[in-house]
């Protein structure tokens, strides 16, 4: 089967990045959560305090741009890719409700999006790759062969945010999560460049009501479809 460009998009904790890791797993195909890339410059831009409080010094990160490596390694144990700052794994990190509280006005930076995007078109040079993020298959991979638009209400969407955090032992709210997934929702669909929005030709995926299961038989269908599996 041919090789191709996965691109996944969609509102923020809807499941995507659990469903392209799966499917990148069970195909053989790297898998690239582009979040991870504008949540590690959120990093380096709250630890060298270039956003303090309410205070974003875009003038400030865009200097120091160059200095800031964000990559990945991968996880020996579960072959997953683990984001770097500089050469320090930072996936923990990187996770917090403090970066994802700051992650948004980061992400609308145009210099940030130039940098990232750039990284990311030369990740999927060689094909077979399935990418996550908000503007796939609009801005970075206008040609990908096959494009998934994901969404889920904004109350199951935060449900499982929180969950996932108290999972892990953070202390949050389910409102304070709520609140936090309809700004970012807002925020990334209404800025300037690349905004979150759905590619003409991309297939729809509201999983509300969908199991993990069925959503992954769901992708994989449209995996095979995109890819010319043929019946012998
Ligand atoms: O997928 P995530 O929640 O980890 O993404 C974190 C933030 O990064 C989110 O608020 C939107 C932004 N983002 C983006 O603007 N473009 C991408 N390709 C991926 C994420």
């Amino acid at each position: 089967m041919k090789k191709i460009i996965i691109a996944l998009d969609g509102h923020s904790s809807c499941g995507k990045s659990t469903m392209a890791k799966a499917l990148a797993k069970k195909i053989g195909y790297i898998y690239v959560d582009t979040g991870a890339m504008y949540r590690t410059v959120t990093l380096f831009a709250l630890r060298n305090n270039i956003f303090n409080g309410a205070e974003l010094d875009a003038a400030r990160l865009e200097a120091l741009l160059p200095e800031v490596s964000v990559s990945f390694v991968l996880d020996p144990e579960t072959n997953l890719p683990l984001a770097c700052l500089n050469g320090e794994v930072v996936e923990r990190e990187i996770r917090t409700m403090e970066v994802s509280s700051r992650v948004s006005p980061i992400a609308a930076l145009p210099f940030v999006r130039t940098m990232l995007t750039k990284m990311q078109q030369q990740m999927g040079e060689a094909k077979g790759i399935v990418m996550d993020g908000r503007d796939i298959g609009t801005a970075v991979f206008p040609q990908a062969e096959l494009k998934i638009f994901v969404t889920a209400s904004a109350e199951v969407r935060a449900q499982r945010r929180y969950d996932e955090l108290t999972a892990k032992g953070e202390s949050v709210t389910f409102e304070e999560i709520l609140k936090n997934v309809q700004e970012r929702d807002y925020i990334d669909s209404h800025r300037e460049v690349a905004p979150l929005k759905q590619a003409e030709d991309a297939l729809v995926l509201d999983n509300s009501n969908m199991t993990r299961e069925e959503q992954n038989e769901w992708l994989m269908q449209a995996y095979l479809k995109a890819a010319g599996a043929t019946c012998v």
